[in-house]
């Protein structure tokens, strides 16, 4: 039976990714970003490669809270049922703490957190509604430990939704609501287009591959792709600070 995916963010990157080798696994998905040109070349492209899938693509600004709430219900009602959210939209802006970027370091915290919340708020209300779902929540590696400078306050936002969703899986265990939260190392999309230089980046369809493999298995927790995240992940975690900051960069 068909699964349905809803993605938030899937104008690019690893959202956009994801729907792809979802549908190519059979899934119908609910797929929602600001760029809705993009959305609509992803939805035609999906549907003219695997034209079983059913693609639904709404316009969503994750900040404006009410309208994820109403995206959601729309999406819902559009299928009957939604069986996975992936809280995926998300943005890497950052600078240093007392530099005079207040700005950004808010909408960094606002659209990483406090609109990762309000998707998560939504998903749940339908998940305890149907008695049924699959939230992933989309972390990052630099949840592992307090980062420094630009992903400080990052670093923080990808630590507090990992928080949230560990807090649900507390609440939820036992039940037919799975939670999972997924650690990405550097995978290319546009969020480092920029930056050509990355340690041990892969490529978006590298690096989703294993993002969608630890999803479909509903792990709790995934750092992907495995290698070297998850011993770097460890060692982000328990090194002494001096050496832990030697892998900050
Ligand atoms: N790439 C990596 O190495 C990496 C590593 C760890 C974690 N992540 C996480 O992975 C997620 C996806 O990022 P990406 O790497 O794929 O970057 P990306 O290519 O820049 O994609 C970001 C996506 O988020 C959407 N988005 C941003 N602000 C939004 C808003 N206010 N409302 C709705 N959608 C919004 C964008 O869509 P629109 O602009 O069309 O709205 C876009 O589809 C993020 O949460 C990021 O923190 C990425």
């Amino acid at each position: 039976m068909a699964t349905t995916t809803l993605i938030t963010g899937a104008s690019s990157g690893l959202g956009a990714e994801m729907a792809r080798q979802l549908a190519a696994r059979g899934h119908d998905l609910a797929l929602c970003a600001r760029r809705t040109d993009r959305l609509s070349e992803l939805a035609d492209e999906i549907r003219s490669a695997h034209p079983g899938a059913r693609v639904e693509v709404r316009a969503l600004d994750v900040d404006d809270h009410d309208a994820v709430f109403e995206v959601f219900r729309a999406f819902r009602a559009d299928f009957g049922s939604i069986d996975r959210v992936v809280v995926n939209a998300g943005l890497g802006k950052g600078a240093p703490l007392g530099t005079g970027r207040f700005d950004a370091n808010r909408q960094t915290a606002m659209t990483n957190f406090v609109s990762a919340l309000a998707q998560t708020e939504a998903a749940m209300e339908i998940f305890r509604d149907q008695g049924h779902g699959h939230l992933v929540m989309i972390s990052s590696m630099s949840a592992m430990r307090g980062m420094p400078k630009t992903a400080t306050t990052y670093a923080a936002t990808k630590a507090g939704v990992a928080h949230l969703a560990d807090g649900l899986r507390a609440e939820l265990h036992g039940t037919r609501i799975r939670v999972s939260v997924v650690y990405p190392g550097y995978i290319r999309s546009e969020m480092n287009e920029s930056i050509r230089k990355v340690p041990f980046i892969v490529s978006t369809e590298k690096g989703v591959a294993a993002i969608v493999d630890a999803v479909e298995k509903e792990k709790a927790h995934a750092s992907v792709p495995a290698w070297p995240w998850v011993p770097l992940g460890f060692a982000l975690r328990h090194l002494p600070l001096p050496l832990a900051r030697r892998l900050m960069g």
